[in-house]
């Protein structure tokens, strides 16, 4: 039995998810149904177009005007959107068009802030292909681009009209990207359901081979976690923070590697190393971060740093999180699997010394 969209609410409305193998598919029916008499354009990465639609797999059919750029963070830039919104200038398409949005995180995010912003916002729907881009980048509304100073620093909330996500494509995504993904889905457990935890640790042989049946589940319960915290929350002044669990260590060890570490294995050794926190603060009961090590060691995820790192360099970049308050370093922490800490807020600040320690048990 197919199951229906998970359906994600915001602050003007929602809209659907459609999570199974066979989503591309889809893309037909729900422009038919959602974007019926209107000038469509698809903007993706050059790599997945080439895979999905022109090319070897051909699995989405789609005749239309395309606008592609090159795959990577590299090109989630201005000068990306002002290429791409002259490209559709250029063509004459007016306000009564829209945007299909095919590729990974990078692609939601550029061609979705497109949207956002051409002739004042235009409607789009997001067909991702990445297991982050699934269960991560398309729920929350959020698009944008980077600039010299930083990721993500222009940009605006602009949620989708509908997702369609495809399991069948996560089969040739390569396999860092793919663990990438796992490694926010494994968040998701730890901060809101210790029961999907329990599914992850139970399904990860399934996982590893990339079952479309246990990835989908997946992709749905993450969507559905994601969906929930961010519903009262969609411009962050609460508890959205606690999707921050394990990023306040893994955006210093991502900066202090220069990149060199990938977000999803950052990620990783940041869980591990907030997972030590709450322990040694008393906020967790023990075995906490020995649970956390061995999931992700299952998953094929690492739980120790592969390279040296400045102490001092990554305290002075989680200095810099965009959770400090009071000049003090703010972690979303556990309270145990499936539950963050709270005290007065959602996250908790952790003196220098302890934050220090916590990172020997990555070494
Ligand atoms: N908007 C949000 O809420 C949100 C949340 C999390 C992350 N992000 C952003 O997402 C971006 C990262 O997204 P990503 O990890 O999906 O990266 P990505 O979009 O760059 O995709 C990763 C790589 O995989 C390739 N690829 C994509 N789908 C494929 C497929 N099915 N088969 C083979 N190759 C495929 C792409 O060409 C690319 O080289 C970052 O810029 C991050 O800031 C946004």
């Amino acid at each position: 039995m197919i199951a229906g969209p998970v359906i994600v609410t915001h602050a003007l409305g929602s809209y659907p998810v459609y999570v199974e193998p066979g989503a591309l598919g889809l893309l037909r029916q729900v422009t038919q149904e959602l974007l019926s008499g209107r000038r469509l354009v698809m903007i993706a990465d050059a790599s997945v177009y080439e895979l999905y639609t022109a090319g070897k797999l051909g699995t989405m059919p789609w005749r239309g005007d395309t606008l592609t750029f090159p795959p990577g963070e590299k090109s989630k830039t201005r000068e990306s959107w002002a290429r791409l919104t002259d490209d559709l200038l250029n063509r004459g398409f007016g306000r009564d068009s829209a945007v299909i949005a095919l590729g990974g995180g990078i692609t939601g995010d550029l061609a979705g802030f497109v949207a956002a912003t051409y002739m004042r916002g235009l409607p789009y729907i997001q067909v991702p292909t990445t297991l982050l881009s699934m269960l991560d980048s398309s729920v929350g509304g959020k698009t944008g681009v980077d600039t010299a100073l930083g990721k993500n620093l222009v940009g605006s909330f602009h949620p989708p009209l509908a997702v369609l996500a495809d399991p069948r494509t996560l089969t040739t995504l390569p396999e860092r990207e793919y663990r990438s993904g796992l490694a926010e889905a494994v968040k998701h457990g730890l901060i809101a359901d210790e029961a999907y935890f329990a599914w992850i640790e139970d399904n990860a042989g399934g996982l590893m081979c990339r079952d479309l049946s246990t990835l989908a589940h997946l992709v749905r319960r993450s969507i559905e976690i994601k969906g929930e915290v961010v519903v009262d929350d969609e411009r962050e002044s609460g508890r959205r923070a606690i999707l921050n669990a394990g990023h306040t260590v893994a955006h210093a060890l991502e900066q202090a590697s220069g990149y060199r570490i990938p977000h999803g294995e950052a990620v990783a050794l940041g869980l591990v190393v907030e997972s030590h926190l709450a322990e040694e603060l008393g906020l967790a009961p023990g075995g906490l971060e020995k649970r956390v090590r061995l999931l992700l060691t299952s998953l094929s995820l690492p739980t120790r740093l592969s390279m040296e790192l400045d102490v001092t360099q990554l305290l002075g970049s989680m200095g810099r999180d965009k959770k400090n308050r009071d000049g003090r370093i703010h972690f979303a922490l556990l309270a145990r699997v499936g539950e963050i800490y709270r005290d007065s807020g959602w996250t908790t600040p952790v003196a220098s010394a302890s934050i220090i320690s916590a990172l020997q048990v990555i070494r």
